[in-house]
């Protein structure tokens, strides 16, 4: 795209400010910054006039396997999933293209140590847990990491400086998620400089349409892989393919399947699991209408009380389904460094809005759901913060409760 076409196609689409600083550029910035006009996705914009996803459908408690059931027939579902890992036909995706600005943390989140006497970082302590499943069924399966443009790099030489946490080289594939152009509240898009347009990575939404992009169906395809275990790299005492995890949705029938974990109180900030019209159907906290949240069961258990924790299993695939590009995006409002005045600036408060698919908006797609109970206590210690609720403190008590040396 030339200087001309650019000033017209923005001028159309309400950017002309983008251009501003053409004047002062370097050949070489100038051909960045129309680069960076050509290849952004300016439709997304059109998302931020749309009245928030609020839930009004009839929901329903989901159809869940709770720990009992899983106490019962544990041996059953091992068994079905131990034949699926040593027969290849499970792979694992780990969604690590967050910026974990909650956390603070200024290299990839997966990078974070946790230890207290010794180094040992997230990445360290979820390869760990992949080790521990690999040395039952003696198969290393493939392993997909999904990083972002802002993390790429860095944790791709993190990972190698640590020689794979013991995991064969050519087992790991890395790929870098899409992104997306941030914007003011009047929907004007931010300069990160002068010279290029602020993008941010697009949701963890996006993984499966990201993973195809960079050619790996060839590894589904040359593997056998139909089911990839998909987690995020908050949760450091996750199971990874988790052979009963895999055997009871696999028996099940359903085409997709989420750990889930007892909510402790009605207000825990956390994605509930649930049904819509015979679907799964995930509700945010913030969408959960309070009289449901509080809503009891005659022997006291909440009503809605199974929490996600971003660990599900994908059928392959039914999964290409959802490549249709039928995930919504949602806006969120966040602290965005940008150009203001031919000026750098990173505000402290909420300036503008990202764009996001998420990958509970596939969960819906899918069509059928199993959910998973698993022991909070033994499965669950996301790190979200820095201190407090879901933060390091947190994680560190509860990996030290189930025998991690920090
Ligand atoms: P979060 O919702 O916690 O977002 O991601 P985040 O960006 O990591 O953290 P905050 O909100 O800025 O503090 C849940 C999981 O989804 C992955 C994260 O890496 C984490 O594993 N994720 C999130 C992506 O892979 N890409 C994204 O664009 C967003």
């Amino acid at each position: 795209m030339d200087y001309k076409r650019a000033k017209n196609y923005l001028a159309l689409r309400g950017q002309s400010h983008l251009l501003e600083y053409y004047d002062e550029l370097s050949e070489e910035q100038r051909v960045q910054l129309l680069n960076d006009i050509q290849n952004a996705n300016f439709s997304v914009l059109r998302n931020i006039n749309k009245p928030y996803n609020l839930v009004r459908k009839k929901i329903k408690p989901a159809n869940v396997v709770s720990l009992a059931d899983v106490a019962r027939r544990r041996h059953e579902y091992e068994s079905v999933g131990m034949r699926m890992l040593e027969q290849n036909k499970v792979g694992a995706v780990l969604l690590a293209g967050g910026m974990g600005t909650r956390l603070g943390f200024d290299k990839p989140k997966g990078m974070f140590n946790v230890g207290e006497t010794r180094f040992v970082s997230i990445f360290e302590l979820l390869m760990q847990n992949i080790n521990d499943v690999v040395e039952v069924t003696g198969r290393h399966f493939p392993l997909f990491i999904m990083t972002s443009f802002q993390n790429d790099a860095e944790t791709r030489k993190f990972f190698e400086d640590n020689n794979y946490f013991g995991y064969p080289h050519d087992k790991v594939h890395f790929f870098m998620q899409n992104v997306e152009p941030t914007c003011d509240f009047n929907g004007k898009v931010y300069l990160a400089e002068k010279w290029r347009i602020s993008f941010s990575p697009n949701g963890n939404g996006g993984w499966y349409s990201s993973l195809i992009n960079a050619g790996y169906n060839r590894i589904l395809d040359s593997e056998g892989v139909e089911w990839l275990n998909v987690f995020g790299v908050d949760n450091v005492l996750q199971r990874i393919c988790d052979p009963a995890f895999i055997g009871a949705t696999v028996m099940s029938g359903s085409r997709c399947g989420a750990k889930v974990v007892c909510k402790t109180d009605p207000t825990e900030r956390v994605g509930l699991l649930c049904q819509s019209g015979g679907k799964p159907h995930i509700v945010e906290y913030f969408e959960m209408p309070e009289k449901l949240q509080n809503k009891r069961e005659r022997d006291g258990q909440l009503t809605f009380r199974y929490g996600i924790t971003l660990n599900y299993l994908f059928n392959v695939y039914d999964l290409n389904a959802t490549l249709a590009g039928k995930l919504p995006y949602h806006i969120a409002k966040k602290a965005i460094p940008h150009i203001e005045n031919g000026k750098k600036v990173s505000p402290e408060d909420l300036c503008g809005y990202k764009f996001e698919t998420l990958v509970v908006d596939m969960v819906k797609l899918m069509g059928t759901c199993l959910g998973f109970e698993v022991e909070r206590e033994n499965e669950f210690a996301p790190i979200k913060n820095k201190t407090g609720k879901d933060s390091v403190e947190t994680a560190r008590m509860l990996l030290k409760k189930n025998g991690v040396k920090l």
